[in-house]
């Protein structure tokens, strides 16, 4: 399988793409492919770059089991486009904003919509911004981001963490 690196990006990468990106890593990682599938994220603004993630983020993300724990950064469309194979915003607005930074070919095409890839959340305009609201809004990020990271799993090829063994293609189903 070819390396796919892969950017989630939101508005101030401090709340939902740092969970993308840890939940991205923690799942690459339970199948093996932590060399395979880079992920990283980044703000389309700049007013926390270089702070953690917001604590909310980081303690909702470790009750799940995933370390979110990367340095806030500013999206930067020089070096992110080409860097990137695929880049991910949390919302409709972060997808405006990276698509207006698209400018050489090529580059508009990598920018989806975290629910593109989501099963139940599919219908959801994006990812809410969890920033001013309470702890379920941070739990919410979570489930939505979760469906994300196997639909992205998925659309490479890889197959899903929740799909029971015993149906996959190719494995022998226990007592036959
Ligand atoms: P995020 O949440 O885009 O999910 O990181 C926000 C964090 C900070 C602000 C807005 C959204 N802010 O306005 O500072």
């Amino acid at each position: 399988m070819d390396t796919t690196r892969i950017l989630f990006v939101c508005l101030g990468n401090i709340c939902r793409s740092p969970v993308a990106e840890a939940i991205m890593k923690q799942r690459a990682r339970e199948r093996g492919l932590e060399g395979t599938i880079i992920a990283d994220s980044a703000g389309t603004g700049g007013w926390h770059v270089g702070e953690l993630p917001d604590e909310r983020a980081r303690r909702h993300g470790a009750a799940r089991g995933y370390a979110v724990n990367s340095r806030a950064r500013q999206f930067d469309p020089d070096a992110d486009f080409a860097a990137f194979d695929l880049i991910v915003g949390m919302d409709e607005q972060n997808v405006r904003d990276l698509e207006r930074m698209a400018s050489r070919p090529g580059e508009r095409e990598k920018v989806r919509r975290a629910t593109d890839f989501c099963r139940s959340f599919r219908r959801h305009a994006g990812v809410p911004d969890p920033y001013f609201g309470g702890a379920s809004g941070f739990e919410l990020v979570m489930d939505m981001l979760e469906e994300t990271a196997e639909g992205i799993l998925e659309s490479l090829g890889v197959e899903r963490e929740d799909t029971p063994r015993s149906s996959r293609p190719g494995r022998i189903a226990p007592g036959s």
